[in-house]
């Protein structure tokens, strides 16, 4: 029996499209999963979408779109995407399938029968955006975690028994110290747990998306306790008897990033306690990619889209980039520029140069077949220094990547094609290929295979990294299909005589500047095309990219003027106001949230003299959709709302005498 390897993604919520965020996550498993692979892992990788729960059913109203329309057509784009990068996916779960709803019932059953359940009354602040109840006071109180506005929940639900876990946890996160990686994500779950934990509300009465509770289906079951549930309801857990569920359970790795350790890290191993299933072996939380210093996040709008950067530049430069540009555990920032660079550096410049300059040769040199450093005459210690270093890297690549430290494992297989790089150049090949004496050739043969032989372990190794790519490279090596190659057996001196090459075409071509202004013209087009599509509610940019290069000119005539261009950077659009409520402690100021048509917007607004809450409810009025957002007594608003505001007086509400339809643009 071969040895296992279940490795999973958190499952993504619908209310919003797919981003390199997502993609970050899901490509850096894609290549864990595919080097398992290569190591002789039966290996089983896991993503999905979670759809149940209050954010997305009110995402669909926002779109005003069933729950059920929504969910399966963005549900349907995150795994178009994956598919179009190529990721080896195993099996794609998705919260509304009947097998994971079988699955949660059948948990929630056994959680239950082992008396961990109880009715009770739950009374405080939810956050919908984190789908957490959080200890804060008071109505729309900001969320501790987002610092978004809470929701008061008073209801009648189902609690979970979370207290009596304290110890069980603290223990579990001693003795398997590994559970929580990194170190400081473990130091913070220890101290949260160690603070005191209070029992946990699983379920919901006041809206109905969601997982019925068995026997009492007034309530749907806490999003999270569904969601969480997949990692086993997509083995069969409760549903089916397919085997894979007494093959892969438990996971040896779950990557997550580090906003949701604490369901991970708490929640999810109490769950399975209680259930009597084994845990996981590792939760691991990597950083957030940045973009402009923020979280990238489709709440925010400042989002980058995979397909923009596959278009331009292929799915190996994305995956490369991230991998090797974010140092794994920590955030890092995402730039067209940076990407574009390291694109040049090391992929075109590097990698591909390496590989065409190579095999050039020795298709020239040698017509296609791979020489052999036949006498012990032509070698020199040039040559036995790519050797070593060659047979270094392979371990220390692979302790790197093992330890998921995927930057500083690429730094070290870039340092080998760096070195092969500067052999060349000493070496000359080139010129010993004029030269047609018997030397000359032996010593050629040994440079070239040298080359060649670097070249294939740097494929071999950044395979699971730049599949695409490696693959071709391989190919041309003419060494049949990458994938199957043991990796664990992988050693200097593997590539043999007279191996035929195959075609040579290049693989990472070069970009130039125009690649970074193509994708940033898709990006700002797919945020236009998305704030006049009305379905595309959440991913309306209050934030634009700044564009790269110079900034658009701007200036102002000389009489102070501004052109239409500047004017139609303001983008102001029709709302309809359907919440209003005065903000505690604050005289002046009103919560609203605001229809755009497109999206709900909370705009926090200083007209609280002028107007009481409940005559806003309804109406229709006109705000500044693009402005970036601020906090104001905490509440973050995002949006202005138009009034005159006369000296000294109170302001009025811009309006119109016709209908205007929700969402319509002022120009
Ligand atoms: O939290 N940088 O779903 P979600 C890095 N449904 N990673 C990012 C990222 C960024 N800017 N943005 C998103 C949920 N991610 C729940 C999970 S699991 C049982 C339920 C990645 O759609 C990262 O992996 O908000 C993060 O944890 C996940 O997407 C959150 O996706
Ligand atoms: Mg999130």
């Amino acid at each position: 029996m071969s040895k296992t390897f279940y490795i999973t993604t958190p499952i993504y919520y619908v209310n919003a499209r797919p981003h390199i965020g997502h993609a970050y996550t899901t490509i850096a498993c894609d290549t864990i999963a595919r080097r398992q692979r290569m190591m002789g892992f039966d290996t089983y990788f896991l993503t999905g979408t979670d759809e149940h729960g209050q954010k997305i059913e009110r995402a669909a109203q926002a779109a005003g779109k069933t729950p059920q329309q929504l969910t399966t057509e963005v549900s349907a784009e995150f795994r178009a995407l994956w598919d179009r990068l190529g990721l080896t996916y195993d099996d794609f779960i998705r919260t509304t399938s009947e097998r994971h709803k079988q699955g949660v019932q059948a948990l929630w059953r056994k959680i239950r029968d082992n008396g961990h359940i109880y009715k009770g009354h739950y009374t405080g602040q939810y956050c919908v955006f984190d789908e957490l109840y959080v200890d804060a006071v008071g109505p729309g109180a900001p969320c501790p975690e987002c610092g978004r506005p809470t929701e008061t929940v008073r209801e009648e639900n189902y609690f979970f028994k979370l207290s009596a876990f304290q110890d069980r946890l603290l223990r579990l996160y001693t003795e398997q110290p590994d559970f929580i990686r990194p170190e400081a994500r473990r130091n913070e779950v220890i101290s949260f747990v160690r603070s005191g934990l209070r029992d946990l509300s699983i379920s919901r009465s006041t809206f109905s998306w969601g997982i019925p509770v068995p026997d009492d289906p007034k309530h749907v079951i806490y999003v999270w306790l569904d969601a969480l549930a997949n990692y086993i309801t997509a083995l069969g857990y409760g549903s089916d008897n397919t085997g894979l569920f007494d093959k892969f359970w438990p996971a040896n790795l779950q990557m997550i990033g580090k906003e949701i350790v604490r369901f991970h890290c708490v929640y999810w191993p109490a769950f399975l306690m209680v259930a009597g299933l084994p845990l996981p072996q590792r939760i691991l939380a990597h950083g957030w990619l940045l973009f402009e210093e923020n979280k990238m996040s489709k709440s925010r709008g400042n989002i980058v889209r995979a397909e923009t950067i596959v278009d331009v530049l292929g799915a190996d430069a994305l995956r490369y980039f991230l991998l090797r540009e974010v140092v794994f555990g920590q955030d890092g920032s995402f730039s067209f520029d940076a990407l574009v660079q390291r694109y040049n550096a090391d992929l075109a410049n590097g990698l591909g140069n390496l590989a065409s300059r190579t095999l050039t040769m020795i298709t020239r040199y040698f017509r296609g077949e791979v020489p052999y450093p036949s006498r012990a005459s032509s070698r020199k210690a040039s040559d036995d220094a790519i050797a070593q270093t060659a047979s270094k890297l392979i371990n220390e690549y692979n302790s790197l990547f093992e330890d998921r430290q995927f930057s500083r494992a690429l730094e070290a297989a870039w340092g080998l094609v760096a070195n092969v790089d500067k052999y060349i150049v000493e070496n000359e090949p080139w010129a010993l290929g004029e030269k047609q004496d018997e030397d000359s050739r032996a010593r050629l043969a040994t440079v070239l295979y040298t080359c060649a032989e670097a070249l294939r372990i740097v494929t071999a190794l950044a395979h699971p990294v730049i599949p695409e790519a490696t693959a071709r490279i391989w190919g041309q090596l003419g060494l049949g299909e990458i994938k199957k190659h043991p990796l664990a057996d992988l050693r200097w001196g593997q590539l043999r005589l007279g191996t035929k090459l195959g075609k040579i075409e290049p693989v990472f071509p070069r970009a130039d500047k125009s690649a970074i202004e193509k994708m940033q013209t898709a990006e700002d087009q797919g945020r236009s095309a998305a704030a006049a599509a009305t379905q595309d509610a959440p991913s309306v940019a209050p934030i634009a990219i700044q564009a790269v290069g110079p900034p658009a000119a701007s200036a102002t005539t000389p009489d102070g003027r501004i052109s239409i261009d500047d004017f139609a950077k303001v983008e102001l659009r029709v709302g309809q106001v359907k919440i209003a409520e005065k903000v505690k402690g604050a005289d002046k100021l009103l919560r609203l949230e605001v229809d755009l048509g497109t999206e709900m917007r909370q705009v926090v607004a200083g007209i609280a003299e002028a107007y009481t809450p409940e005559s806003l409810i309804g109406r229709k009025v006109v705000i500044v959709a693009n402005l970036a957002p601020r906090k104001l007594r905490g509440l973050e608003s995002n949006g202005m709302i138009v009034a005159a505001s006369p000296e000294g007086g109170k302001p009025v509400l811009c309006s119109f005498l016709e209908d205007v339809p929700v969402g319509t643009r002022l120009k």
